[in-house]
């Protein structure tokens, strides 16, 4: 049996280190034996979550296609931009939408239980976004009723962090990453084998 896990990064920017470290982490992945699928919240665009346009349309193509793409996941490790020491809007709007139900009897936010969350962030600053992961974890563990790893990995001044293969430079912060996915990887095998 194999686990399958989604890696995510929460930046539609071009050359985002949130996405070079969900990258990473994949990268890492496919090296045991988890069926991984690398994403980036810049191919799923998504409108400003309004309760009216939800009410006249429904949930948007991407967020439902968001949405049963996370349903088929054991493990999702997410990529966090951090701004303003918060979670940011794209990555917010994306839960928002993702969490809303697509059927009438179905309750808020199933996308978000029976599977395991990590967490890691990359900035240029000097805490890597642990601000936005603080806010992510209640987002995610209070809001959402999801289980997410104690373990946070965070990237901290990533404009030089990361080298051309897309590995961290830094040894400890990389020895940190590979525990976190295996731990990840080693979570959701154990899921699967309940399910
Ligand atoms: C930032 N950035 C930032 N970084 C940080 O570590 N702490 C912070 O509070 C903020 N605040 C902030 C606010 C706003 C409005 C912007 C636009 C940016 C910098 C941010 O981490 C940087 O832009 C990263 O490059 C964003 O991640 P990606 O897009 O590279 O993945």
């Amino acid at each position: 049996i194999q686990p399958r896990i989604l890696t995510l990064s929460g930046s539609t920017r071009s050359g985002s280190y949130n996405t070079k470290l969900a990258a990473l982490v994949a990268k890492h992945l496919a090296l045991g034996m988890s069926e991984v699928t690398h994403i980036s919240l810049v191919d799923y665009p998504l409108p400003l979550y309004d309760g009216d346009l939800e009410a006249n349309q429904g949930l948007p193509k991407n967020a439902q296609i968001l949405k049963k793409l996370i349903l088929k996941q054991d493990g999702i490790f997410i990529a966090c931009p951090e701004y303003n020491a918060g979670v940011t809007p794209v990555l917010k709007n994306a839960i928002d939408w993702i969490s809303r139900p697509s059927e009438q009897d179905e309750p808020p936010g199933v996308a978000f239980k029976n599977r395991i969350f990590a967490l890691g962030a990359a900035s240029p600053g000097a805490h890597g976004g642990m601000s936005g992961l603080i806010g992510m974890r209640t987002i995610l563990e209070v809001g959402l009723g999801a289980t997410v790893l104690p373990q946070m990995v965070v990237v901290s001044r990533a404009a030089t962090g990361f080298n051309l293969k897309g590995d961290l430079n830094d040894d400890r912060a990389a020895a940190y990453l590979e525990g976190l996915t295996d731990t990840l990887a080693s979570e959701s095998l154990r899921l699967v084998s309940v399910r």
